[in-house]
Formats: C-alpha cells, structure tokens, sequence
C-alpha cells in the first residue's frame, strides 16, 4: 500500500477531482478518480447491450473485460479494451445510468480491488469517490469529505460544461445533481457518507484554491 493515502469524498459537483488533483500536484503524489472508474463499467454495460440490472450477466462481462486505468502524475487515462474512452464516459448517458453499477455490490467490490491495487502500486495518493474513505481506504492517513450546497454545484458543473461548449438547462442540471446525490445517499451498498474520521469542508463559499490550501494547512506532509 502507498506510503501515504488521503481520501476526497463527496456529492457530484463539489469539485472533488479538481481538488484531488491540484492536492496531488502539491504533495507529488497520484490522483485516483474512481467515480471514472464506475463510468468505464457502465460504458462496458451499455456497449454490451445487457440489461442493466441483469447483475450476474454485467459480472461476467466486466471480468472478460480489460480495464486500464493509467495514472501518470495528476491525469488519469482510461482504457477498455486498449480503446480510449477517457473522454466518452463523462457523456450525460452515462452519467444517468451509472446508478445501475454503483448499487450492485458484487460489481463495486470487483473496482474496489482495482483501487486498491492502484493505490499499491503509488507512493502517495490522493483518490476521490463516494466511499473512499469509508470502505476502501479506511486507514488512510487524512480523510476530507467535502461538501457545498446543490445551487453552487450546479453553477460549477454548468460553468465546467459552458467552457466545453456545452450549454445546459441549469433548472433540469440542479434536478439531474440532486437526484444522483439521493441514489448515492441511499443505496444500501457504500453509501455516500462521510468517515467517522473525516473532516467535513463546506466549500460553498470557498474558491478551489482556498480548499485546497484549507487541505495543505491540516497536512503534515
Ligand atoms: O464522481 P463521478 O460523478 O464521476 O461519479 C459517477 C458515479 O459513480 C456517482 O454518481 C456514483 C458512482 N461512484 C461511486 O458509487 N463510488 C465511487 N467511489 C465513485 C463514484
């Protein structure tokens, strides 16, 4: 296991990978999005033409399929099938069914090995997710668990999405977000909750940077 791990959890939008990212380039360490991770799945579910909820049909594929998720520094690459999709899995389609994998438990345990094997291979790394903290990681040496409320998410996706070219209904973004929050929240399987351990950073009124340096000041590293 790397040396040194620091979990980032929280709800869609909160700016966990922009986070995770510049934290990582800081501290020289990789950066882990394995929200990604749960994407490529879905993509790999979705190409397959399987039905969605047929879990024992989506084992079989996802153990026949070849994932690399290659962290260079603060990027993150994937790859299914030695075909890049690091761009294709941010796509609305699959972000609206992402929910299918996320609740199948036996699918999530088989990218929790993933990570873990990831993190083996790093020195320090700074992942991010819904459960990193709580079930993956948890004897990571720092646990953040950030938050902000849905209105601030949303502009930060909408403005993210605006500098792609992508226009967007903000009303119809806001209800997508909080909708996605209400699954992670209650799925019975790693739900999106924070650690017991983690410390809680309400980043509504925050600039990225200030999260960041909030991070740096209560890290000894
Ligand atoms: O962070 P993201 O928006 O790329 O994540 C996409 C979805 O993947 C999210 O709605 C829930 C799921 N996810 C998860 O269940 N556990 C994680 N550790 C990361 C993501």
């Amino acid at each position: 296991m790397a040396n040194l791990i620091i979990t980032i959890d929280g709800p869609a939008g909160v700016g966990k990978s922009s986070t995770a990212k510049k934290l990582a380039q800081k501290l020289d360490a990789a950066f882990l999005d394995t929200g990604a991770m749960y994407r490529a799945a879905t993509l790999t579910a979705m190409q397959s033409g399987c039905k969605l909820d047929d879990i024992a049909a989506l084992e079989k594929i996802i153990d026949a399929t070849n994932f690399k998720f290659q962290i260079t520094g603060n990027q993150m690459t994937v790859k299914i099938n030695d075909t890049d999709v690091t761009e294709q899995i941010r796509d609305t389609n699959i972000t609206d069914n992402v929910h299918f994998i996320a609740s199948a438990p036996s699918l999530r345990q088989r990218l929790v090995k993933m990570q873990r094997q990831l993190a083996s291979e790093q020195r320090k790394i700074v992942t991010e997710g819904r459960d990193q903290g709580t079930v993956v990681f948890p004897n990571a040496d720092y646990k953040f668990f950030l938050t902000a409320d849905a209105a601030k998410r949303t502009k930060r996706r909408a403005d993210e999405l605006a500098q792609k070219g992508i226009k967007v209904d903000a009303g119809k973004l806001q209800q997508d977000i909080e909708k996605r929050d209400d699954s992670d929240r209650n799925r019975s399987t790693a739900p999106l909750v924070p650690a017991k351990d983690a410390v809680i950073i309400d980043n509504t009124t925050l600039t990225l940077e200030q999260t960041v340096n909030k991070i740096m000041e209560l890290i000894k590293h």
